[in-house]
């Protein structure tokens, strides 16, 4: 359950999001659509600073499926958002939580108080009291970078799993979709399971549906849609960007182990580079422990990212983006993103199941 009727805003026609008119997609998206309780099996990633209240209504409104970052805010501010999510929607939503935070059972309390549906655990293989604290009120979904955890995870309670490509923006793993689609879809065909990671048009859905995923999952194509709060000069450089100008940092000392970030290029791709240095510099002296050191990292890539989504800094700040961007062309309502995306998969998928009944060539000369 999401938001009860007695705080749910009224839903009018325009809100109403469109069915899905192509049999073959309803019925390849079914356990996905399911799973959300959505129209379509589009989830939208969490994105740090960027899905809040405004941009998470906008998409479950349309018939997606949106998710609060909740990033490194303490429960009550969660706590804010989450109600002033459930009052501009009556449609299901669900909340990202990174596993690092030190207030995590907390934060997992605040959820199960506001009597939300989902909770997505980001950041790490999630810890076994977390899991038990989620899956006693939420379905939970969980990040697999490979089939043996992804078994794993299914086993130990999680009830639906995102498999995120290098291709995505934000904290990235090291394998392509492609790959892990490959690795991970056949071998757990009655998995729950969306697809992340550079996906941009309706034909990749269609593609990865196929395959076998019940649904995918979208960041960058909604960062810079008509209901983000990200600063305008943020969205205009999503517009400008190519996929080839969203790059992944590089880890600078092999013992500072960072997770890599995809990211516009800019003044701020250097300055990581800097604080990188620093930080290596402080924990090989025995200035700071390796956690500290790692956790200090976090907070650069926190900060960094909040200085370009909300203050417009696209120079200094983090313009976290996918490989996608290049497919980022306007400022578009979260609705006409939403629609395109269905309408390519309908399509494509209609153009494949012509091109399986098209007569042999004997017959058709
Ligand atoms: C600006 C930005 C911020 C992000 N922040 C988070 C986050 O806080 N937590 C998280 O789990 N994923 C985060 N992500 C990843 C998204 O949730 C999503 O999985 C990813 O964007 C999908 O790939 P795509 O960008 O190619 O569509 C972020 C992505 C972007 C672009």
């Amino acid at each position: 359950m999401t938001a009860g009727p007695g705080n749910a805003a009224p839903e009018t026609a325009a809100q109403a999001p469109a069915e899905i008119a192509s049999p073959r997609l309803d019925a390849l998206t079914a356990r996905g659509r399911a799973f959300l309780g959505s129209r379509h099996a589009i989830m939208a990633g969490a994105m740090s600073w960027v899905s809040e209240r405004n941009l998470v209504s906008a998409i479950s409104n349309a018939g997606g499926f949106g998710v609060i970052a909740c990033g490194a805010m303490p429960p009550a501010l969660l706590e804010a958002e989450i109600a002033a999510t459930q009052a501009l929607t009556a449609r299901p939503f669900g909340v990202n939580l990174i596993t690092m935070h030190p207030q995590l059972m907390d934060l997992i309390g605040v959820c199960r108080a506001a009597g939300i549906s989902h909770v997505v655990l980001a950041g790490g293989i999630p810890p076994g009291p977390a899991v038990a604290a989620v899956t006693g009120f939420a379905k939970l979904v969980a990040f697999a970078p490979n089939h043996a955890l992804a078994r794993k995870l299914l086993r130990s309670g999680t009830d639906a799993l995102v498999i995120e490509g290098s291709e995505a923006g934000g904290h990235i793993g090291p394998v392509s979709l492609a790959v892990l689609a490959q690795e991970i879809l056949p071998a757990l065909p009655e998995a729950v399971i969306f697809a992340a990671g550079g996906i941009g048009r309706g034909e990749a859905i269609a593609a990865l549906v196929e395959m076998g995923a019940s649904g995918v999952q979208l960041g960058t194509r909604f960062a810079a849609s008509a209901e983000s709060i990200a600063h305008p000069a943020f969205k205009k450089a999503f517009i400008r960007a190519s996929a080839r100008d969203a790059v992944a940092s590089v880890q600078f000392d092999p013992r500072l182990p960072v997770i890599p970030v995809r990211a516009l290029k800019n003044g701020g791709t250097e300055a990581f580079m800097a604080k990188q240095r620093e930080v290596a510099g402080r924990l090989a002296a025995g200035l700071v422990e390796l956690a500290q050191a790692q956790l200090e990292i976090e907070h650069y890539w926190a900060g960094a990212l909040r200085r370009a989504v909300i203050d417009g800094d696209i120079e200094g700040g983090s313009l976290m983006a996918g490989q996608s961007v290049g497919m980022v062309t306007a400022e578009e309502p979260v609705a006409a993103i939403i629609e395109s995306l269905v309408l390519g998969a309908e399509a494509a998928l209609t153009r494949h199941s012509r091109a399986h009944e098209a007569p042999p060539l004997e017959t058709a000369a």
